[in-house]
């Protein structure tokens, strides 16, 4: 092991990034990966294509895993933080075309509001904060 990777791993955090293969998340993951976060990509890749992850890590030079998750899931979102020790979440997974958000509102109250809210919830809850 390498000097740098060493150090890395000391203090890695690990920072659980939805929308992660979106516009602005794939940007967010390089920026995390170089800044010496560990990510975990979490994206239903309603609105991404399947192979912006391995872009990424041709980018970086480091493989995140990915979880192909609907972030309003419960249960997939446990499976999500149960794999990994989360220290952090960037909720970047949402909706965001206005037509479709009045036409549809639900859909983008469960992806950008109830999706958070569980977010919070999971992570409050995995670090032992369970009435924050
Ligand atoms: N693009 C901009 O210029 C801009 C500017 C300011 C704020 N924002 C905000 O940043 C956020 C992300 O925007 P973006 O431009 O990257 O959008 P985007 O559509 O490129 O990325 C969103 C990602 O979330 C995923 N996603 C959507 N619903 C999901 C769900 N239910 N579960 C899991 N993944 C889901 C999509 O597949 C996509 O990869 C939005 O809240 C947007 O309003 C964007």
């Amino acid at each position: 092991m390498r000097d740098r990777d060493r150090g890395r791993q000391a203090m890695t955090k690990t920072v659980l990034l939805t929308g992660g293969a979106g516009y602005i998340g794939s940007h967010t993951c390089v920026a995390l990966i170089d800044a010496g976060f560990d990510v975990v990509i979490v994206d239903d890749f309603s609105n991404a294509a399947a192979d912006v992850p391995t872009r990424i890590a041709r980018i970086t030079g480091r493989v995140s895993p990915v979880h192909k998750v609907d972030v309003a899931d419960a249960q997939e979102l446990d499976a999500v933080f149960a794999a990994h020790p989360v220290d952090a979440v960037v909720h970047l997974a949402a909706r965001k075309s206005v037509p479709q958000s009045l036409s549809e509102p639900q859909g983008f109250f469960d992806a950008n509001i109830a999706g958070l809210f569980l977010q919070c919830d999971r992570l409050w809850h995995a670090r032992g904060i369970a009435d924050p």
